[in-house]
């Protein structure tokens, strides 16, 4: 099932370590430019495989949302 967050990237924070593009190849990718992760539009992958991506994020760059709140991480 496709997954009800939304997702955000702080490219400040993003160190281009690839880890959620690999683990989520349908809601990031690897912008060839920067070298940063960016979300996709559309379908994306799973809510638990979106959290799981987020979480594996090791300088926490990814906010994940739901209905306007945010889930990830914990403010
Ligand atoms: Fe960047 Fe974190 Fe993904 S460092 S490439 S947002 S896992």
């Amino acid at each position: 099932m496709a997954s009800t967050y939304k997702v955000k990237v702080d490219k400040s924070k993003c160190i281009g370590c690839g880890t959620c593009s690999a683990l989520a190849p349908k809601t990031f990718k690897m912008n060839d430019a920067d070298q940063k992760a960016e979300p996709l539009p559309g379908e994306h992958d799973d809510d638990k495989t979106v959290l799981q991506a987020a979480q594996s994020c090791p300088v926490f760059a990814i906010i994940v949302e739901k209905d306007g709140k945010q889930v990830f991480p914990k403010e």
